[in-house]
C-alpha cells in the first residue's frame, strides 16, 4: 500500500519535504487537483514523474513556488504585467508562462524556451513547497489522458505504488486546474481556461487575454482528447437529453445524466444533479465522473453547460472528455 500522510501533521509534511528534497515523487493537494510533486531541479526526479503519469517526455511541467519572489529564479524575464497578475492572483489558481532561466532542467520544460509558474493556494501545498526550499514541478496526479484526482483516494487509484508518498489535505476547494496564460510574448494568451477565469485577468490586464492559436506550445492540457474516463460521454443539450437516452436505452445501452439543470430523462438507469453555480458544479465535477464511470455504464450524458466565467473551464474539460472517451469516434463506425 501507498504511504498517504496526514497533511495538517508539521511532522508529516517535514518527512514528505524530505522525500521531495531526495529526489522522491510525492503528491500533495492543491486548491485546483492534487499535484505529482518532484524537486524541480533534479533531472532524475523529473524523470520518475514522466514515468509514473506515462505523459510524453516533451509535455512541460508547472513549477510551483512557495512565494511570487522566488519568480526570478526561474524565470530570465518578468515582464511588468506578469507582477502584477502575480500580485492580485498568487497565491492562486493562475499559472504565469514565461521566458524560462538558465539552468531550469530540459526535463521540466519539455525542451521548450519557457517555464510555467504558479504559487498555490492550498496552506498545505506552500507549507510543503516552503519546506522544499525550492520549485517542485508537479502535474496533475493521474496517468496521462485521465481524468485529474480532487481525492487523496483517487490519486492512490491512479498511481498507487509509483509514488513514494500521498499528502492528504481531504478534497480541493477549486476542483479544476489552474488557468494558464503565456505572458512570455508580446500579448498575453490564455492557453487553458481554469480556475481563474478570463474576465479575472482582463480587469488586470485592461483587455482579454488573446486565444492560444494554432502556435500555442504543445501542451496535453491542450489536447483535443484528455480529461476522459474509460466510459464514452457525450455532451448533450439540456433540451435533448431525454431524446438522446431513449435513442441509446432503446439500442440497449445502460445510460447515465449528469445535469444542473432539472432534466429527468425517463430512459436513463441514473440522473445525477449537479450544482446549478460554476464554482460548485467545478468542485464536484471530477470526482463524478469518477465514480459514474466505475458505474458500469455504457454511456454517460452530461448536459452542456453555461458560458462565460468559470463555466469556461467546466466547458472545456467536460469537451475534451468527450473526445477523448471514444463516444464519437464510436458515433462514425
Ligand atoms: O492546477 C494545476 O495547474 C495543477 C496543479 C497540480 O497545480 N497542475 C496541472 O498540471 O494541471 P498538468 O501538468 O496536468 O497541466 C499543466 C499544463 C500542461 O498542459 C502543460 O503542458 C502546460 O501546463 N505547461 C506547463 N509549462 C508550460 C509551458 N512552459 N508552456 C506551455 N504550456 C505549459
Ligand atoms: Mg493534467
Amino acid at each position: 500500500m501507498v504511504r498517504i500522510l496526514p497533511g495538517g501533521d508539521e511532522r508529516a509534511l517535514r518527512e514528505a519535504a524530505g522525500l521531495l528534497r531526495r529526489g522522491g515523487l510525492v503528491a500533495f493537494p492543491t486548491e485546483t487537483v492534487y499535484g505529482l510533486g518532484a524537486l524541480a531541479r533534479d533531472p532524475a526526479a523529473v524523470a520518475r514523474v514522466f514515468a509514473a503519469k506515462g505523459r510524453p517526455a516533451d509535455h512541460p511541467l508547472i513549477v510551483h513556488l512557495a512565494e511570487a519572489g522566488w519568480m526570478g529564479r526561474w524565470a530570465r524575464t518578468v515582464p511588468e504585467p506578469a507582477w502584477r497578475l502575480a500580485e492580485r492572483f498568487w497565491p492562486g489558481p493562475l499559472t504565469l508562462v514565461l521566458p524560462r532561466a538558465e539552468g531550469v532542467p530540459d526535463a521540466v520544460t519539455g525542451g521548450q524556451d519557457t517555464v510555467g509558474l504558479r504559487v498555490p493556494a492550498h496552506r498545505i501545498a506552500r507549507r510543503l513547497v516552503a519546506a522544499v526550499g525550492d520549485g517542485v514541478a508537479a502535474p496533475s496526479a493521474n496517468r496521462f489522458g485521465r481524468i485529474s484526482p480532487t481525492r487523496a483516494e483517487d490519486v492512490a487509484a491512479e498511481l498507487g505504488e509509483a509514488v513514494d508518498a500521498i499528502v492528504d489535505g481531504g478534497p480541493c476547494a477549486v476542483g479544476v486546474e489552474s488557468t494558464i496564460l503565456d505572458v512570455s510574448g508580446a500579448r498575453p494568451r490564455l492557453l487553458r481556461p481554469g480556475g481563474i477565469p478570463a474576465e479575472a485577468l482582463a480587469e488586470v490586464l485592461g483587455e482579454m487575454p488573446a486565444p492560444a492559436g494554432a502556435a500555442a506550445p504543445r501542451s496535453p492540457g491542450r489536447l483535443a482528447a484528455h480529461y476522459a474516463p474509460r466510459t464514452p460521454l457525450e455532451l448533450v443539450p439540456g433540451a435533448e437529453l431525454a431524446a438522446r437516452a431513449a435513442a441509446l436505452a432503446a439500442r440497449g445501452a445502460r445510460v447515465a445524466v449528469l445535469t444542473h439543470g432539472a432534466e429527468r430523462p425517463a430512459a436513463a438507469a441514473v440522473v445525477e444533479r449537479m450544482p446549478a453555480q460554476a464554482e460548485g458544479y467545478a468542485r464536484a465535477l471530477y470526482a463524478r465522473l469518477r465514480g459514474l464511470d466505475a458505474g458500469g455504464f455504457d454511456r454517460i450524458l452530461v448536459a452542456e453547460p453555461p458560458r462565460g466565467g468559470l463555466w469556461e473551464a467546466v466547458a472545456d474539460r467536460l469537451r475534451r472528455a468527450a473526445a477523448g472517451s471514444g463516444a464519437e469516434e464510436e458515433e462514425r463506425t
